[in-house]
């Protein structure tokens, strides 16, 4: 299919399925490229025939919104914030949880894909931060909307590329090698668990100490969508809670829950709750 039908196509389709073209824009080869065989599988003429065959089968729409699905990660994924989250945010949130009685860093990773981030932070705990908290140790939930990730998440073995960003010291102690992959130790592995939601559908419970939600809702949602995911992540957090979010990503206008973290662009904290007396 040539780009410029594609893209006509994606900003016809996108705002249907609440999503956001500047979202696409840079990896629209492949959802193309998907879309195209779809339209093969179907035996259609053209993505014009496709539109029209979206008119009378509903059931499309959710075939459409897997194929919109964007699912690249890596540990250690934009490495500067990730070294502001080791530094200043995990030991600030450890002291308050130590004062608040807690024994356990509580975390969720929202579109963990094969959990590259939920491992990464288990990494930076147990290689750096933790050593200094040894009365708190640290849990994460990893949810992502596709099953087969979740699987790859639990199983934990990766390619070289996946996870050459992490320390080098931190890469030898943590994984080993079998044939072509990298399996993390299962004493880490342990430390995360991992199930099937679509955010969306906003059913994780919690209340967490620090959430991660990058490079899923606030690139490629639309910005009515983005608010309401904001809104649900802020319930899920405890107050003074952490939210980080990629590094090439904002967060939307008109909402007052969170305020920066520092100087980080890509880190939030959330606000006190205030509560007002009847
Ligand atoms: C680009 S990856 C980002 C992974 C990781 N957060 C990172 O930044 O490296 C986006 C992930 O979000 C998941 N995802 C997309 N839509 C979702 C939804 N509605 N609910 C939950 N997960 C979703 C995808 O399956 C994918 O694994």
């Amino acid at each position: 299919m040539k780009d410029d039908r594609c893209v006509r196509f994606l900003q016809w389709l996108l705002p249907q399925l609440h999503m956001r073209w500047q979202g696409f824009r840079k990896v629209r080869k492949q959802v193309c490229k998907r879309i195209q065989r779809r339209i093969s599988e179907l035996e259609l003429t053209d993505v014009d025939a496709y539109r029209q065959y979206l008119l009378t089968h509903a059931d499309e729409w959710r075939i459409l919104d897997h194929s919109c699905r964007v699912t690249v990660s890596r540990f250690y994924r934009d490495k500067v914030v990730l070294e502001h989250v080791r530094t200043e945010v995990l030991p600030e949130l450890a002291e308050a949880a130590i004062a608040a009685g807690d024994t356990t860093l509580r975390s969720w990773s929202a579109g963990c894909a094969m959990g590259e981030e939920a491992y990464s932070l288990i990494l930076i705990w147990d290689k750096s931060v933790g050593i200094d908290y040894p009365q708190l140790d640290i849990e994460i939930v990893g949810s992502d909307i596709d099953e087969l990730l979740l699987q790859k998440a639990i199983r934990a073995c990766y390619t070289y590329g996946s996870i050459k960003a992490l320390p080098g010291s931190w890469l030898k102690s943590a994984f080993t090698q079998q044939n072509n992959e990298y399996c993390l130790e299962s004493r880490l592995r342990n430390k995360a668990c991992f199930s099937r939601q679509d955010i969306r559908d906003r059913h994780t419970k919690g209340s967490f100490h620090i959430v991660f939600c990058r490079n899923m809702a606030f690139t490629y949602f639309d910005n009515a969508l983005q608010i309401e995911i904001l809104d649900y992540i802020h319930h899920t957090l405890v107050d003074g809670g952490a939210l980080v979010i990629g590094g090439h990503e904002s967060l939307p206008d008109g909402f007052s829950g969170f305020e920066q973290w520092s100087k980080q662009r890509a880190i939030f904290r959330k606000k006190l709750t205030v509560y007002n007396e009847a």
